[in-house]
């Protein structure tokens, strides 16, 4: 079957739901801001401080999209920009599953705060203003998911039993061990 690829804002649990996700549908986990951190040796908020900042970041996205999608039987957890590339969101689709993760904006903040420095692009004076202004921007791409799921007031094993749910209903088996 088509990899999974949870897509989304920052702080709407991609990561953590993604790596669980993975263990049930036995599937593989792989992050692509991971991805760029194990290529380059530095951290993604290192990379946005350094000379070509954001755009030297993007490029390295769309390098991790385009060598990570040649791989089947994965979980993919995508940066919330990676989608706003147009051949990365063409990839991304014709590779896998898109499944959208949603949260309030109120409850990305307070989840973005839990590791301050980690989100580069939230380092600015109204951090929640931010967020809505980026999310309006980036919601006409995140549409291009089959499915959405707000996480905000769902626990991570509600989550991941529901998206589990219907991308099996979505392929079509109910057993993920007779993936052909
Ligand atoms: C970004 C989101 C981050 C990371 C980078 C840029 C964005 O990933 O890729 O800081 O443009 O929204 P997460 O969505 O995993 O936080």
């Amino acid at each position: 079957m088509r990899n999974v690829v949870l897509i989304g804002f920052m702080g709407t649990g991609k990561s953590v739901v993604g790596r669980r996700l993975a263990r049930e549908l036995s599937f593989r986990f792989i992050d692509t801001d991971r991805w760029i951190e194990e290529k380059t040796g530095k951290k993604i908020s290192e990379i946005f401080s350094e000379e070509g900042g954001e755009r030297r970041f993007r490029d390295l996205e769309s390098e991790a999209v385009r060598e990570i999608v040649r791989q089947e039987g994965l979980v993919i957890s995508t940066g919330g920009g990676a989608l706003l590339n147009r051949s990365n969101q063409a990839l991304l689709s014709e590779k896998g599953l898109l499944v959208w993760l949603k949260a309030r904006p109120d409850m990305i903040l307070k989840r973005a705060q839990k590791r301050p420095g980690e989100r580069p692009l939230l380092k600015v004076t109204d951090p929640l203003g931010e967020i809505k202004r980026l999310l309006e921007e980036r919601e006409p791409y995140y549409q291009s998911a089959v499915f959405s799921m707000d996480t905000s007031d769902r626990t991570i094993s509600e989550v991941v039993s529901q998206i589990k749910e219907r991308v099996l209903e979505i392929e079509g088996k109910k057993d993920p061990s007779s993936f052909g």
